[in-house]
């Protein structure tokens, strides 16, 4: 079997207290199986030239991780990854701040992975790239002459052309996803919009299939919605609702119900709309007031980031007027707490809770809500309230699903989750989770690596058409 080399912006180096976040989640236990390497930012930021990549060995995975310059990690990072492609792919073209000055860092920092990867490649090694730091790697590693398989996945979404085009030159850069063999999607609907992309703007037709020819290469395109652990995280809920920790945080409520909420701070994640949606429910369902509590846990996240602190400050002012207009001294409605918190004093968080609320604006997928599902004891469970927006909504078809950006609706599946019978809870539960036990996270890798490793042949069901002007 080919070796099988990773490369993320964020590695999850296991001695490290940062976390990735949801990549991390699901990279992290996927190599740590199959053995590799995993390649990427070290997270440091150089004063000067940065050091060379470094080189670190734990159980089955070789993490090399290597630091960024300070214009490269402004630029690359906090300019035109973040601050143009992050809330374009999210929907957000308001908030996009495109420079040109940028979109070179980001070019400048793929050729820079490039030519570090490149000093620990062998031939034969099967190349796995993740997410949208990353567009242009295959191609500047083409470039080098690496004739590697090369897959890339995007944990967020694609939106439709007609939102991409307005992307300043774009046409430099999604088409250089191209030069991958596979292009993996978290949905059918992100898999279809990059289609519509390709046949829109490259000149490609779609005769069926999902493959075209690029040159003299099969490009794939595959849908592979990313799970979870989901057992293994069953069985940690188990535990962990018995810790010390859990236990206080139950004390503490005094036999009200919680409701949770797990989210890094960020915009796409609907946390101020939430917070109003709450505000609404204690608003209109009176007698749920002194019974419940409503805890929200929110890592900050790209700091350097002005729209980060913007949403940081509303949510803080909601937090506020909240606890202000309906707290008694002895309840606080809502908690709201930015500390990060452990894999497991979350699974014991997610299991004491009677509904999980996740209504992202807009999500790849979001695998809090499949944790928290993971997490319920089967026979009394919590009830997730989910986004139709976030790519998991499809394998949790069983939630409560509602539009984010109707705070009364929220408002009424808040209620109806806590009212929720039995019953209706369990059959709930269990369709979700029998769904999720079957795509679970190795079986997101292995279809994806399959679909990677798969040789190239006749019969797939490909239509090339026109590879002229691509990328
Ligand atoms: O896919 C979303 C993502 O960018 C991942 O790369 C990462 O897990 C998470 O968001 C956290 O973001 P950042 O690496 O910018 O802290």
């Amino acid at each position: 079997m080919a070796r099988l080399v990773v490369v993320s912006n964020r590695v999850g180096v296991p001695d490290r207290s940062t976390r990735a976040g949801g990549l991390e989640v699901a990279i992290g236990p996927t190599l740590r199986r199959r053995g590799g390497l995993w390649f990427g930012w070290s997270g440091r930021v150089a004063d000067g030239d940065p050091d060379p990549t470094k080189i670190a060995d734990h159980d089955n995975v070789t993490y090399a991780t290597i630091d960024l310059r300070k214009d490269d990690h402004q630029e690359f990072y906090n300019g035109f990854a973040n601050r143009v492609l992050w809330p374009i792919l999210h929907y957000r073209l308001d908030l996009a701040e495109f420079t040109r000055r940028d979109l070179g860092g980001y070019f400048r920092v793929n050729e820079f992975f490039a030519r570090h990867l490149e000093k620990l490649l062998k031939p034969d090694d099967t190349i796995w790239v993740h997410d949208y730091h990353l567009i242009p790697l295959a191609k500047a590693l083409r470039e080098r002459g690496h004739a590697n398989k090369i897959g890339f996945f995007i944990h967020i979404p694609f939106p439709p052309p007609e939102i991409v085009t307005a992307l300043p030159n774009h046409d430099q850069l999604i088409p250089a996803l191209c030069h991958y063999d596979l292009v993996g999607f978290q949905t059918e609907v992100d898999a279809t919009n990059f289609s519509r992309y390709i046949a829109n703007e490259c000149g490609l037709s779609w005769a069926a299939g999902n493959a075209f020819h690029y040159g003299n290469r099969v490009v794939t395109i595959g849908t592979f919605p990313v799970g979870v652990e989901t057992e293994a995280f069953s069985r940690l809920a188990r535990r962990a609702i018995e810790t010390t920790f859990v236990r206080d945080v139950l004390d503490s409520l005094s036999g009200r119900a919680m409701i949770i909420g797990v989210d890094r701070l960020d915009y796409s994640k609907g946390i101020p709309e939430r917070m109003s949606a709450f505000e609404r429910f204690l608003a209109n369902f009176p007698d749920w007031r002194g019974k419940v509590t409503y805890l929200q846990i929110t890592p900050r996240s790209r700091t350097d980031i002005a729209e980060y602190a913007d949403i940081g400050r509303l949510v803080g002012e909601a937090v506020g007027r909240i606890n202000g207009t309906y707290g008694e001294a002895s309840w606080t409605p809502l908690r709201y707490i930015n500390k990060a918190h452990s894999r497991t004093a979350l699974a014991g968080l997610y299991r004491a809770a009677r509904a999980g609320l996740v209504t992202p604006l807009r999500d790849g997928m979001n695998l809090v809500a499949k944790e928290f599902v993971a997490a319920q004891n089967p026979d009394d469970p919590g009830v997730l309230i989910l986004s139709r927006f976030a790519g998991a909504a499809h394998e949790c078809a069983a939630a409560l699903l509602v539009n984010p950006y109707d705070p009364e609706g929220v408002a009424i599946a808040i209620n109806r989750a806590l009212a929720m019978p039995l019953e209706e809870r369990r059959q709930r539960h269990a369709a979700t989770y029998k769904v999720l036990v079957a795509n679970d996270l190795s079986h997101w890798a292995e279809r994806f690596m399959a679909a990677l490793e798969r040789p190239p042949n006749a019969a797939n069901d490909w239509t090339q058409v026109r590879a002229a002007g691509i990328g």
